[in-house]
């Protein structure tokens, strides 16, 4: 796959007229030189009388014809490519865009050329007229949009021919009130990113990239993203080429799909306002031992969090929600569950978090495992705890969901301490290799 370009007819040809008449120190070229990006920049400023470092014991004449010049670039470039620092084989590569002006597919199109890349134009089943697009108008298509927080703009089609085929996936758009363009918005979210690079791009007048990838990545949920880059109606083929040549495109696969379910007497107390000395403020949140562990293991995996919710209510008053569970459990009362997993498919890894009830899981827990089969899925436990620790739960875990890989090494903390919990969290998720697309080990 070719990844650089020789430069466009019209810049080598301006740059032919570049050719040294100060070439500082031609040496001959050895054909033993390995070339670096360093040295590629050096000469392409040196050529565009742009500033460089001292350069003088550089062996840039490559073609040994006593002048630097655009061909010595172009040899350059050919061998760095040759060279074992780079990767050979980056794989197949979408650059998919909207413009509504024409800017970001002059950007779009460098990459393309840059990346040997296939292009998919993001297309509005209604195109944006350059009334629609006068933002400074209150009266525009664009102002309306903006100011409607359900808005939405239909796309002629989401469908790439031959989607699965892709290994990255540029993604470009203008910025719009600092934003990404709403109209990429449908394709991000359609399509599957699954065990592929993206890489966001933008043009805007002034503003930065900001935080419209990161907010693209959310609105995606899968794929491996890139920070991505913000390029001005003045970028140059070579400012594009750069930054693609230093994007790391290895090919990364699809991390985990990680569920964090948890169960807490203080979402199942059959009243909004929660009140009782077991009640944590988390973050500035009011909420059970069990969910402030369930958030900490959310955020440090990236998974989805899921409040297993039950038809009985539950007393938070210690001695009262000791009574009544004690009562559920000497039963075998399995209270009805009112919450649902919409989409148990996607989960590899399922985290469950609950709080040790007389040496054991709450009924709810145990309710839980009865309403799902997590065949061939990973389960582990979490629990907080007062001085019971796991109290057995892998080998409960194991015994009602005999087709699931339960994990013997949970996590469990002192109900107590939860609050403190999240460096230990942190090392746990690590050492466990739970780490999802999403976690905080990622790049944003
Ligand atoms: C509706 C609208 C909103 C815009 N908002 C911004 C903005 O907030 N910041 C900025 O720097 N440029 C803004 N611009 C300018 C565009 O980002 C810029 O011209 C961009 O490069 C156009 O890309 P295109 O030609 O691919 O559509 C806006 C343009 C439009 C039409």
């Amino acid at each position: 796959m070719k990844k650089f370009t020789l430069l466009t007819a019209a810049t080598a040809i301006f740059m032919t007229f570049c050719t040294m008449a100060g070439t500082p120190s031609v040496n001959a070229n050895n054909g033993e030189q390995n070339y670096t990006k360093e040295d590629i920049v050096n000469l392409q400023n040196f050529l565009l009388a742009r500033e460089t470092p001292d350069l003088s014991d550089k062996d840039y004449d490559l073609n040994n014809d006593g002048r630097w010049d655009v061909f010595d670039l172009c040899l350059m470039k050919h061998e760095f490519l040759e060279s074992s620092d780079f990767p050979e084989d980056t794989g197949k590569t979408l650059v998919a865009y909207y413009s509504a002006t024409g800017t970001t597919e002059r950007i779009a199109d460098d990459i393309a050329e840059e990346m040997n890349a296939d292009i998919f134009v993001i297309t509005p089943a209604e195109e944006y007229t350059s009334a629609d697009l006068s933002w400074t108008n209150p009266e525009s298509r664009v102002v309306a949009e903006h100011n409607d927080p359900e808005r939405h703009t239909e796309l002629v089609t989401m469908d790439v021919p031959d989607w699965e085929s892709y290994d990255n996936v540029f993604i470009g758009y203008p910025i719009w009130w600092q934003e990404a363009s709403w109209v990429v918005d449908d394709f991000v979210k359609n399509n599957d990113f699954t065990g592929k690079n993206v890489i966001p791009f933008c043009t805007s007048s002034s503003s930065p990239l900001g935080e419209s990838g990161t907010k693209l990545a959310e609105m995606a949920g899968t794929g491996n993203w890139l920070e991505g880059m913000r390029f001005r109606s003045s970028s140059s083929v070579n400012d594009v080429a750069e930054w693609v040549q230093s994007l790391d495109l290895t090919k990364h696969e699809p991390k985990n799909s990680v569920l964090v379910a948890y169960f807490t007497p203080a979402e199942n107390d059959g009243v909004d306002a929660i009140s009782s000395a077991t009640v944590k403020n988390y973050q500035g949140t009011e909420m059970g031992a069990a969910q402030v562990l369930a958030n900490m293991i959310a955020e440090q995996t990236g998974g989805e969090l899921f409040s297993i919710k039950t038809e009985a209510e539950y007393p938070l008053e210690y001695n009262e929600l000791a009574d009544y569970a004690k009562n559920e459990q000497d039963n075998g009362i399995l209270p009805e569950l009112t919450s649902q997993i919409s989409n148990l498919e996607k989960y590899d890894i399922v985290i469950v978090v609950f709080p040790v009830w007389w040496y054991t899981m709450p009924q709810a827990v145990y309710s839980f495992f009865d309403a799902y089969d997590f065949s061939g899925k990973t389960i582990v436990p979490a629990t907080t705890h007062a001085g019971s620790y796991l109290s057995g739960s892998p080998s409960t875990i194991a015994e009602l969901e005999p087709n699931a890989n339960v994990l013997s090494n949970g996590f469990t903390v002192a109900a107590s301490n939860v609050e403190n919990a999240k460096e230990d969290v942190a090392e746990w998720v690590k050492e466990m290799g739970f780490e999802t697309e999403f976690s905080n080990s990622m790049i944003f």
